[in-house]
């Protein structure tokens, strides 16, 4: 009963006019999971995720979660479920302090669902969350504007808004990029701790070393379509990655 996957993407699609940016995609994510995404710029990988959680519409294929086709609803519905996601590409609201823009999720009625007396006030639920993913309290660092912080402060506010919705599922696009080796290194135990309270997780990564440190599984995109499923040594070994991506990377 456990062993009945969490996500399932079954022949996913999606054609941007001429441009075929996802191409009968298949994969299955189980419970706990850390699954990470590979592939080259331009190779999908955002496009699966903004399949999944639906802000864009599919040609074709279709998303179940925990069994229940989710493919077909709007994407406010699908955060209620219990999917949330970061973007590669953070929007902010720049005038705002860091955690006043943890509002959005803390007045989400996926947060009347789960209504407990910890989220009663959520000002205090915000810089506790902040304070989670490495907003030093004693610098006030969550008072500052939005615009006023470092991409990699903005990259934790993304993280921080999608714990915030505790969700089952996390995809988090590129989290990693834009941030130095050192800030990468803080962000790794607050996933590791995700995984320990039973998270599953979808991880789009280009730093490749870091994410096969923590990642069960890796599939690997190109030209929109899947061309490896497998253990991270695995994948890296296999000859058609290599030359779809590997050979791409910088390090
Ligand atoms: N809204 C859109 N309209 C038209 N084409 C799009 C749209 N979104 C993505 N594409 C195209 O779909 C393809 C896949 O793009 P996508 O952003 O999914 O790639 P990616 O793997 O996330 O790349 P990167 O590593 O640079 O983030 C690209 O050719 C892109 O130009
Ligand atoms: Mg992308």
């Amino acid at each position: 009963m456990t062993d009945a996957p969490i996500l399932k993407v079954v022949d996913l699609s999606k054609l941007f006019g001429g441009v075929r940016a996802l191409h009968r995609v298949n994969f299955s994510l189980n419970p706990g999971e850390l699954m990470g995404v590979i592939g080259p710029n331009g190779s999908g990988k955002t496009t699966l995720v903004n399949l999944i959680t639906r802000f864009v519409k599919p040609t074709s294929g279709t998303v179940f979660f925990k069994g229940k086709k989710i493919s077909h609803l709007p994407p406010y519905k699908i955060v209620r479920l219990g999917i949330a996601r970061t973007f590669q590409m953070v929007k902010p609201f720049y005038n705002l302090p860091a955690y006043k823009n943890m509002i959005i999720p803390l007045y989400s009625p996926r947060m009347k669902q789960l209504a407990s007396g910890r989220y009663g006030d959520r000002d205090a639920v915000a810089l506790d969350l902040l304070e989670e993913v490495g907003f030093e309290r004693d610098a006030f660092v969550a008072y500052k504007v939005a615009g006023a912080l470092p991409q990699g402060y903005l990259k934790r506010l993304e993280l921080a808004k999608a714990i915030a919705l505790d969700p089952d599922i996390f995809i988090l696009d590129e989290l990693f990029s834009g941030l130095s080796l050192a800030e990468v290194a803080t962000i790794v135990p607050i996933i590791e701790k995700l995984r320990m309270a039973g998270k599953s997780i979808i991880m789009i990564e280009h730093r490749l070393k870091e994410l096969f440190r923590i990642a069960d599984r890796v599939i690997v995109m190109n030209f929109g379509e899947k061309i490896a499923d497998g253990l991270a040594a695995e994948v890296m070994a296999s000859e058609a990655v290599k030359s779809a991506y590997l050979g791409t990377e910088a390090d």
